[in-house]
């Protein structure tokens, strides 16, 4: 095992009702007047909004609002957000949704106390040093952004998606996450939430770091407890205690735990961030076509972790075969279940019917480097390779 820090200060409110104690959270965090951020409208259509901002109303903090935050959101919005908060002299963002909103709520967060372009913390030429405070009221377990200190990003000009990542600057000081706010989740919705989660452990469970049996065993905890409750919240959106499960799951996929004393890999995310980038596909909806590609590529050269994987959580009996038949049986397996969910496991199922594939190389590497990974390192040649295993 790795030296490591795990730092996870987010203060997690979790239930029924607990969108009530908003206003008191922003006030704990010193906001005294808040931007509100959200998406495009299930927070107005469930009536979240306006409790939120009752909330806000009844422990004394002023806010503002700016909805209409897309799926794979743009900077754009980002721009819009940092004029907003610099006019209105906020000094609180309240992100009420997604993956989506978070992330444009800590990029104004970001952007908002530095001089120059907010875009230069995504690109790699500044590092953030201070950033305003953040809070979330959570509507759909996927992204991990409530615990996480990352945001991603893309710049519609020239489509690159890039994803931030801090130690702590970008943090949220508190996450709401009241598990019925979930109940109106579309079913894709949802099901791109669970491959989102399981991708987050996979990124840091497929780790060639010896000796980490414990961060192991929690990953392997984990994944099996989401696959297990999956099936009850596809088949019974309304149950409560599959919900809270998913959501609390979603959460420590993605706070650091499962990653703590090891390397870790990222590659078949920044595989599929060139995906949503380009095709607008839902982030949760391309790894599940990602994931199953990289990892049939991955135990050509390195079977063990994905063989221990197939056996721990995907119950593959080893019985006489070899490591890398007990891993292609996991892979398969898994494949299994994301259809199971609803989930496409092809390009030309998720919509892609002609990926154009040379540029989906050129830009990975342009922007994530060459090589990528960790588990195995991948060039160019190797991800054209698991972008065909796509087809
Ligand atoms: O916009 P609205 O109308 O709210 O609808 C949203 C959106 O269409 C809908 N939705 C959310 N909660 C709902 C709901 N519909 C009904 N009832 C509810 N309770 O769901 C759709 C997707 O929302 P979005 O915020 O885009 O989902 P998600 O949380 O999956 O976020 C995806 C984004 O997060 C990035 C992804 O790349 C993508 O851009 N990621 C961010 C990470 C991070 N910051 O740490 C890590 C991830 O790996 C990921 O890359
Ligand atoms: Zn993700």
């Amino acid at each position: 095992m790795n030296n490591f820090t795990f730092w996870s200060p987010t203060k997690f409110v979790f239930g029924r009702d607990t969108e009530s104690l908003t206003g008191d959270l922003v006030k704990q965090f010193g906001g005294k007047k808040a931007l509100i951020v959200y998406g495009g409208g299930s927070v107005v259509r469930s009536g979240l909004l306006d409790r939120v901002k009752k909330s806000l109303d009844d422990a004394g903090v002023a806010w503002e609002e700016m909805g209409g935050i897309c799926p794979n959101p743009t900077d754009d919005r980002v721009y819009e957000g940092i004029g907003l908060v610099r006019a209105h002299g906020i000094d609180f963002l309240l992100a009420v949704g997604g993956g989506s909103v978070i992330d444009t709520a800590k990029g104004i967060a970001c952007g908002v106390p530095y001089e120059g372009d907010f875009w230069d913390f995504y690109c790699g030429k500044k590092v953030v040093a201070t950033a305003m405070p953040v809070g979330v009221v959570l509507t759909i377990p996927a992204a991990g952004s409530e615990g996480s200190g990352n945001s991603v990003i893309t710049k519609k000009d020239g489509l690159i998606k890039l994803s931030l990542r801090t130690e702590s600057a970008l943090r949220p000081r508190f996450a709401v996450m009241n598990p019925e706010l979930t109940f109106t989740l579309p079913p894709y919705q949802t099901a791109c939430g669970i491959v989102d989660m399981m991708a987050h452990i996979f990124e840091r469970y497929f780790s060639n770091t010896p000796g980490c049996e414990t961060t192991d065993r929690v990953a392997e905890g984990l994944l099996t407890a989401i696959m297990g409750e999956a099936r009850k919240v596809i088949d019974s959106p309304l149950d409560y205690e599959a919900r809270a499960n998913i959501m609390w799951s979603s959460t420590l996929a993605h706070n650091g735990l499962c990653g703590t004393g090891r390397v870790e890999d990222w590659a078949s995310h920044f595989i599929e961030h060139e995906l949503s980038a380009i095709y607008d596909v839902a982030h949760g909806a391309g790894l599940a076509v990602v994931n199953p590609a990289w990892m049939t590529y991955v135990v050509r050269t390195n079977p063990s972790k994905v063989a221990q994987f197939a056996v721990r959580v995907m119950g593959v009996v080893p019985g006489e075969k070899s490591e890398r038949e007990i891993a292609v049986e996991g892979i398969a397996r898994l494949k299994s279940f994301y259809r199971s969910i609803g989930m496409p496991v092809t390009l030309g199922e998720l919509g892609i019917a002609e990926p154009d594939i040379d540029r989906l190389v050129a830009k990975l590497h342009e922007h994530k480097g060459n090589p990528i990974g960790g588990y195995v390192k991948l060039t160019p040649a190797d991800t054209e390779q698991i972008y065909k295993l796509m087809l």
